[in-house]
């Protein structure tokens, strides 16, 4: 698969989750094979204002290459002078511009999904961006406000007519957040209607899942999000799937060493202490279901250095065994 020039190794893609997918997250990934990881999204404005903390989502690393950077925002200078940023510092493969985020600190600025119900606006955004750059550009849409899907082939259309080179569709509407479920016929449809590749996301929770989404949409990749909190694996193993017909399952001795991986990653970025209050609510997800791990998560509430952490995996594993 091709996006502009870039050519994609597999299928997948890591969707972007703010608060998740930083740089160890995404290394850690990256690691267990994917095609390519996003990162949080990143405010225009606040690399236009040359805000720290927005700066500090743009670090990257050589071998997550290609990195797809999200911006969000609504101010179509501020827009392309971020992606001309992001571009300058050579750490993204790809910028991808958010059409989704509905939380309401993002919508209420007129960003993410509340520029589905702004064409004009939105096409004065992509033009802007499009100019300003030359790596490949893709958006990231909902399917809009109500549930017809009518708002996202608009966007879709006028993003493709303004030279954009892939758009990635989490059929829910804005109203839905996360509740209800992906309605994956608009992603066939959306299909049918573009030429450029379309990227399919939503409620992708097994291999099996992406594989279906592939055959009822017909889409050329497929995005996960949630699945790979929990299984950081499951894009490569996707990969192996929709190649061979096979995947290999990971093992307990894998999640261990992979939470471990998490944890050492964690404390080298961002240091032992912020690492262990990040990694209280994280490092659970990954035994979600085995035996015990509602009382590693209430020890997890209390760690306190890397050791600590480390200790707490290794006697969760014994206990197992
Ligand atoms: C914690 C969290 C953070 C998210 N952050 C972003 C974001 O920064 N940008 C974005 O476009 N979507 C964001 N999303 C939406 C996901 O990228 C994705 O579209 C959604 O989770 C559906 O895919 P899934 O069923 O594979 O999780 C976020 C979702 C979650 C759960």
């Amino acid at each position: 698969m091709k996006i502009k020039d870039l050519s994609i190794n597999g299928r997948t893609f890591l969707a972007p989750l703010a608060g998740i997918t930083n740089l160890p997250f995404r290394l850690l990934v990256k690691e267990c094979g994917c095609g390519v990881v996003c990162s949080e999204m990143v405010s225009a404005k606040g690399i236009f204002y040359n805000s720290e903390k927005t700066l500090n989502l743009l670090s990257s690393k050589k071998i997550e290459q290609p990195l797809s950077v999200q911006l969000f925002g609504s101010d179509p200078d501020s827009m392309a002078k971020g992606a001309s940023f992001v571009q300058d510092l050579n750490v993204a493969g790809i910028i991808d511009i958010n059409f989704g985020c509905s939380v309401k600190k993002v919508v209420k600025q007129g960003a993410g999904v509340a520029l589905m119900q702004e064409p004009e606006l939105s096409k004065t955004i992509l033009t802007a961006v499009r100019k300003a750059i030359d790596l490949p550009l893709t958006i990231k849409i909902r399917s809009g406000w109500d549930h017809s899907g009518q708002q996202a082939f608009k966007i879709a259309q006028i993003a493709q007519d303004a030279g954009v080179n892939a758009i990635a569709m989490h059929p829910r509407t804005a109203s839905q957040g996360f509740k209800g479920t992906a309605n994956w016929d608009l992603i066939a449809k959306l299909k049918q209607q573009l030429s450029i590749p379309v990227i399919g996301n939503g409620d992708i929770n097994t291999v099996e899942d992406a594989q279906k989404m592939i055959t009822d949409t017909g889409c050329d990749a497929v995005m996960v999000g949630r699945a790979a909190m929990k299984n950081p694996f499951i894009l490569a193993q996707i990969d192996d799937f929709l190649a061979s017909g096979s995947y290999k399952r990971s093992s307990n001795y894998e999640i261990f060493r992979t939470m471990e991986r998490l944890t050492r990653m964690y404390v080298t970025y961002f240091g032992e202490k912020p690492a262990c209050k990040m990694l209280r609510g994280r490092l659970s997800w990954f035994i979600k279901g085995m035996p015990g791990c509602s009382a590693f998560r209430r020890n997890l509430s209390c760690i306190s250095s890397e050791n600590h952490i480390l200790t707490l995996i290794k006697e969760f594993e014994t206990a197992l065994v």
